[in-house]
């Protein structure tokens, strides 16, 4: 049986967590690739909402499995808050949750070491959510890093503290005050590291390996988004490992050969968390209209996403680097009552007009060049078909189908499970 993935193709924050809840009725496993409690995935259904960090979007379907695969990176101290936020729910974790012993930890030390670099880059900060996250994937490339696997085995402890202590040396190097204490920080993840071990850990390629020679369906969830990958997206403001599909071969352990559908997420217009270039950012009134009615705020740090206009040439890069063959369009509700909807179909640069993504985005000579689609006034919210879609919205989909030549097969209209429309 195929592996099916899910991938955000903009700068994160599509909706992956909804549509993965959505569609995971349809498989036997979910399972996260990749990224860490950097991802804010937010659920909502029967009223309520979860915001999920580490752990895969399917963990509310009680009869799956769900498996933080070995490219993900684990702060365990955000895994047991969020284990226990979800226990209102009646998730037996013990029967559904599995962790790759290949995983690598998050410590206190590269959450202060994440803190410091960001501090001591000033106003050319990447705006990182300061989860540890580029100082663990870097200890993991650099082959220093600490998997759950070495909390099995008894001197981890010693282990820890040789590479707490190497970290302290580098902190000291940026001589920067930190708001954190690294004691507070270590008293709760050695806490938090006694709850972790009582998780199922497995060695994942082979719980994979099994599960496809018993025919069992698998989707691969993959957090932030494409723009933000290490080495397709807008370096150095992206996160730090591979968001695209290649990440899902490498973050789990299955073959390239093995892939069947790529699902890709993308908003109906374009928002951004954190620094970093975004050419058709919106500073006018169009934009605080998209951050109003899409509450365009993170879900993992609060912090306000930046709005614009749907970028075509980006998104096609995406597509084309994910091999995507399902397109997804999210939130297209929040663009209800716009008198005019713009997207971006080239760029100005440099005197010419170009159709693919330069080099540096953030060059002041590139300009956005955009086509002008009719709005739509009624509220989506209150579809149940996709056949009712009101006329503009149509031309403005066929549009996108016929310049991306991928089917767009779900329009999401709200952000509960229910509002979503199939084609
Ligand atoms: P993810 O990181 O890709 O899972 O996305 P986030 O959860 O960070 O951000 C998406 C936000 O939009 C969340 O607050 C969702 O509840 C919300 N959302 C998802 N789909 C829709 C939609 O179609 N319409 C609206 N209005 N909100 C949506
Ligand atoms: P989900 O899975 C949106 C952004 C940060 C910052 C950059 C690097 O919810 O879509 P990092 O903490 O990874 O070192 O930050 O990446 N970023 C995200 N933006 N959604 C996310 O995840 C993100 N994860 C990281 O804002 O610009
Ligand atoms: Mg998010």
């Amino acid at each position: 049986m195929a592996v099916d993935l899910l991938l955000g193709l903009q700068w994160g924050d599509e909706g992956k967590g909804k549509i993965v809840d959505v569609l995971t009725s349809n498989y036997d496993i979910i399972a996260r690739f990749q990224g860490g409690p950097n991802a804010g995935h937010t659920l909502v259904f029967n009223d309520k909402k979860y915001v999920l960090h580490t752990i895969p979007s399917g963990i509310f379907h009680n009869d799956k499995i769900n498996l933080i695969g070995n490219g993900v990176v684990i702060d365990p101290v955000i895994l047991n808050k969020e284990i226990e936020n979800i226990k209102e729910e009646n998730v037996d974790i013990s029967k559904t949750l599995f962790i790759s012993r290949k995983a690598h930890l998050i410590l206190p030390t590269h959450r202060l070491l994440d803190a410091a670099s960001e501090k001591s880059k000033g106003k050319n900060k990447i705006g990182s959510t300061l989860k540890g996250i580029g100082p663990t994937y870097m200890d993991k490339t650099g082959r220093n890093g600490f998997r759950v696997g070495d909390l099995e085995s008894k001197n981890w402890k010693t282990k820890y503290y040789d590479l707490s202590k190497k970290h302290q040396q580098l902190i000291d190097f940026y001589n920067v005050e930190l708001d954190f204490s690294l004691e507070d920080l270590e008293s709760d993840f050695f806490e938090a590291i006694e709850k972790l071990k009582k998780i199922n850990f497995v060695d994942s390629e082979n719980l994979l390996f099994e599960s496809q020679d018993k025919n069992k369906s698998i989707l691969a969830e993959g957090a932030q988004g494409s723009l933000l990958d290490i080495d397709f997206g807008t370096y150095p403001y992206v996160t730090s490992s591979n968001t695209t599909a290649a990440g899902a071969c490498t973050g789990l352990g299955i073959s390239p050969n093995s892939i069947n559908d790529v699902f890709g997420i993308f908003k109906a217009y374009t928002t951004r968390v954190g620094s970093g270039p975004f050419p058709t950012e919106l500073f006018d009134d169009y934009g605080k209209t998209m951050s109003k009615a899409g509450n365009e705020f993170g879900a993992t740090t609060g912090r306000p996403r930046r709005c614009g206009w749907l970028d075509l040439v980006a998104l096609k890069y995406a597509c084309r680097i994910n091999g995507v063959t399902k397109l997804m369009m999210m939130k297209t509700d929040v663009l209800s009552g716009f008198d005019k909807i713009l997207v971006c179909t080239k760029y100005k640069y440099r005197g010419e007009t170009i159709e693919n993504l330069p080099y540096n985005l953030s060059e002041e000579s590139l300009e956005p060049v955009y086509e002008e689609f009719e709005g739509w006034s009624e509220n989506l919210r209150e579809l149940k078909s996709a056949d009712n879609l009101p006329k503009s919205l149509n031309k403005y989909i066929d549009f996108l189908e016929s310049e991306l030549n991928i089917p767009i097969v779900i329009v999401s209209v709200g952000p509960d499970r229910k509002e979503t429309l199939f084609r």
